[in-house]
């Protein structure tokens, strides 16, 4: 049996994490934060000191590397051979870096199928990414596209750091946004797109609470 699978896709910033995981909660499904797996990666690689453009030289590293997800409550755990590296994939650094795993196709491939193997476990999963309704689970139950002005992205972004005691300069993380953004947006492989039939919500004007009960609205609807 096919799990039950709602992807949520849309850009960096949008809110996708924390609706995925309160929308996961409502309906006692798990929550796949996917960008995590493209992270994972990107700081394996760096801790290996491995060119980042060699893709033979990442496959062989991810070969040999053991990359493990856990949930604990809420808080989805990675793991690099073992080490916790749950804090250490939101660095900047590896958020400047991860274009080059997320543009390549053979990587992608690799990251496609540990992201299926992991949903393939449960029975019903609540998955986030950018390609999750396009490519990764084109058949799932339900799909949305959340989107918001980029400055409210980087308005969320800034707060977030804020609380995390980690404060940064506004315009430097608005051009850090639009930067991905266009990253995300313009590469050949599985580039940030709608699926044709994925649900659009603007969330500018409307909080992770409101976004949630927007979706439930969704599928009670579907299910009626
Ligand atoms: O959601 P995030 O900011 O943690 O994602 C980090 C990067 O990973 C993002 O800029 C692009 C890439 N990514 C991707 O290409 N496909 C996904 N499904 C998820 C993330």
């Amino acid at each position: 049996m096919h799990p039950f699978i709602i992807t949520i896709d849309g850009p960096a910033g949008v809110g996708k994490s924390t609706v995925a995981r309160m929308l996961a909660k409502q309906l006692s499904a798990v929550f796949l934060d996917t960008g995590a797996s493209y992270r994972a990666v990107t700081v394996a690689a760096m801790n290996a000191g491995i060119d980042m453009t060699d893709t033979p030289a990442v496959l062989e590293m991810m070969d040999r590397t053991a990359f493990e997800f856990e949930h604990e409550g809420d808080v989805l755990k990675v793991f690099i051979d073992g080490r916790d590296v749950t804090q250490a994939i939101r660095q900047p650094r590896v958020t400047e870096n991860v274009k080059f795993v997320a543009g390549q196709s053979q990587l992608r491939s690799r990251l496609v199928i540990l992201q299926k193997q992991f949903a393939a476990q449960f029975d019903r999963v609540v998955t986030e990414g950018r390609d999750q309704g396009t490519v990764v689970f084109p058949d799932a139950a339900s799909k949305f596209f959340l989107a918001a002005d980029p400055k409210e992205r980087t308005r969320r972004r800034h707060e977030e750091l804020k609380a995390a005691g980690k404060e940064m300069d506004f315009e430097m993380l608005h051009e850090q946004i639009v930067t991905r953004d266009a990253s995300d947006e313009n590469r050949t492989v599985s580039p940030l797109k709608p699926a044709s039939d994925a649900i659009h919500i603007d969330t500018t004007h409307i909080d992770a609470e409101g976004v949630v009960n927007r979706i439930l609205e969704v599928l009670n609807e579907k299910d009626g």
